[in-house]
């Protein structure tokens, strides 16, 4: 086979093409990204009625010395639910408390993270009518052993009272478990306990090991927060900005009835468009357009989505005088959030109510943010739009031969007319496990397809970003956690290999070969920290067998240095292998010296693998 790249030739690729889809699905932001140790920390995951469930919270102690329930004296409007804490033993007299107290004790999400040296912020809600002595600790999941403690001693808790402890761990368990005990006879109630560590991303209460995961692929957009979470099952279940900012104490929390998991919505929209900011990354927010998976808005009483929609545009960029825009100020933000793109519902455009709604939106967007650049859910590529629109969806979720054949999946689509938005797509089913090397390939030969049609395809995104390995709702993800540990899938790394294309320079590369299972591109791409240009060609090998390569590069300026040229390499010995816990780099690129780069070269290429000369 012979690939002939011409270096002098070639054509923009977007600043946007590649970046990142989050939707708060496998416990993604709740017990993921979001850094807040305490699950269901204001009481309200078992309802908004009493008495309630208040699980996972657990009770330390026995009927004799205590009883545990809920109320709906809460301080905060929007989340009346508070626990109460009858304590009948104490430290001296007839029913004396065991030894540590009785109480109350939060695993997190399965586990949380304590680590040596590192320091954790407590903050809770309490009131008593007498006077109070409760231990904060972090402890072992059988609460044997004390990672961090303190007391709050208070003769006067009579209304409810915010406090704050901070707790600097003296060991180290993934396992750990918030307590809050007593050895004191009394009745107390707590409200919003809140434990998160002091050291997050940019101090942004983002979870660092996580988000540095993102950043080393160097998004160019974030798509949230969903999906499916943004529908619901039903309208009542679907996440709605105004629930989700302001004091998170206030935040009511929902529970998101499609993935089945209740959300304190500490991450919020506030937090989404931090992140983006954080990440040097364009916001793209997903509306509710008054369409759920099992009941819709009729267009004739859509209205208020539409003025909510118009809210949240002032909330992000709106003036730090402005109703929405004071309240991102006072939120700690007074510049307003570079948001220029949203998407109308998801996956809704064969819903009764899709075009009557999405137009009354997008009318009302245009009017008053004629910049802002708007998604339809309709997929303009196989048929021509029956509405205005800049943008419309893609979503592929299939097999890895089909995938990877949809590398010409866009050559031939109309060149006018909105963009294309490849916001979700992923190899699915057998031949992505958990997530396989043969997925990840042919996810990669259809990234090049992208790159080649990056002329109409304007913006791409894998789906789902994110698993928490307890709540494994969707298979496979690109990056797999639990309390303490990370990895990426092949299908993470994957991704790395592209992240220079956004905005980059694609050249002409020509493939002559018979075989159908290579496909290759060619982009340079400049640097912004050195200045300097770079050349980088990838090719896919999704077939069995090795290739022998002749790669030859014209137009080479005269300054031009071959030397130092690197080459990286995704495989594995067997197509079917995973990244796992326990063999976190199992598949993983691996970057060498490409000896003898010259201009024209033979280069082998491995078995099933993506490789980049760069
Ligand atoms: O990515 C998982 C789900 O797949 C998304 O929520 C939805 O948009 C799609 O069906």
């Amino acid at each position: 086979a012979k690939l002939i790249v011409n270096a002098s030739s070639g054509r923009p690729i977007p600043e946007t093409l590649f970046g990142i889809f989050f939707e708060e699905i496998n416990h993604a932001g709740a017990g993921g990204i979001w850094a807040e140790l305490v699950s269901n920390r204001g009481f309200e995951a078992g309802g908004q009625n009493t008495p309630s469930n208040i699980a996972p919270w657990s009770i330390i102690g026995d009927q004799s010395s205590l009883t545990v329930s809920t109320d709906r004296s809460s301080c905060f409007e929007r989340n009346k639910v508070a626990l109460r804490m009858h304590v009948l033993c104490d430290s001296e007299g007839s029913n004396i408390c065991p030894a540590g107290g009785v109480g109350i004790y939060n695993p997190g999400f399965w586990g949380m993270n304590i680590e040596q040296g590192k320091i954790y912020m407590v903050v809770l809600y309490v009131r008593s009518l007498g006077s109070i002595n409760v231990s904060v600790s972090l402890t072992s999941s059988d609460g044997l052993q004390i990672l961090a403690t303190a007391n709050i001693v208070d003769s006067d808790v009579s209304n409810w009272t915010k406090t704050e402890v901070l707790l600097e761990a003296k060991g180290t368990n993934p396992k750990s478990r918030l307590q809050l005990t007593t050895s004191r006879k009394g009745v107390i109630w707590f409200d919003q306990v809140s434990a998160m560590p002091l050291d997050t991303y940019k101090g942004h209460g983002f979870q660092k090991e996580l988000i540095e995961m993102l950043e080393e692929i160097k998004p160019q957009f974030i798509r949230f927060p969903g999906g499916c979470f943004v529908e619901g099952e039903w309208l009542r279940n679907a996440f709605r900005w105004k629930e989700s900012i302001g004091p998170w104490e206030e935040r009511p929390g929902h529970f998101g009835d499609v993935w089945m998991y209740w959300t304190d919505d500490g991450l919020g929209y506030f937090e989404f468009l931090q992140l983006s900011e954080d990440l040097g990354a364009r916001p793209i927010w997903v509306f509710n357009n008054g369409i759920s998976h099992r009941d819709e808005v009729d267009t004739t009483t859509v209205s208020p989505f539409v003025q909510e929609a118009l809210d949240g545009l002032e909330f992000a960029r709106g003036a730090s005088d402005s109703k929405w825009g004071s309240v991102r100020a006072a939120m700690g933000h007074p510049e307003p959030f570079d948001l220029k793109y949203v998407a109308v519902g998801n996956e809704d455009c064969w819903k009764k109510n899709y075009r009557g709604n999405y137009l009354k939106f997008y009318d009302a967007i245009k009017r008053a943010y004629p910049d802002i650049k708007i998604i339809s859910n309709c997929d303009g590529s196989s048929y021509f739009l029956d509405h205005p629109a800049d943008y419309y969806d893609f979503h592929i979720y299939t097999s890895a031969s089909h995938l990877f054949s949809m590398t010409h999946q866009f050559d031939h689509t109309s060149r006018s007319g909105p963009k294309a938005f490849v916001s979700e797509y992923a190899v699915t089913g057998k031949d992505a496990g958990t997530g396989s090397l043969l997925a990840a390939l042919a996810e990669a030969g259809f990234l090049i397809g992208l790159e080649k049609n990056s002329d109409i395809v304007e913006m791409a995104s894998y789906a789902p970003l994110f698993v928490n390995d307890n709540d494994r709702r969707w298979n496979p993800d690109a990056i797999v956690f639990n309390s303490s540990m990370h990895y990426g899938t092949p299908s993470y790394w994957v991704q790395k290999f592209f992240r220079e294309s956004s905005g980059a320079t694609l050249l002409d590369a020509n493939l002559q070969t018979n075989s159908s299972s290579l496909v290759a591109s060619a982009i340079t791409w400049t640097n912004s920290v050195d200045g300097e240009t770079y050349l980088k060609i990838k090719i896919v090998n999704f077939g069995n067998r090795h290739v022998s390569l002749e790669v030859s590069v014209d137009g080479l300026g005269l300054n031009s240095q071959l030397s130092g040229s690197t080459k990286t390499v995704l495989t594995s010995s067997n197509v079917m292998d995973e990244n796992s816990f326990t063999d976190p780099n199992k598949v993983v690129p691996d970057l060498s010296l490409l000896e003898n780069a010259d201009k024209d070269m033979n280069i082998i290429i491995a078995p099933y693998s993506l490789t980049s000369l760069d």
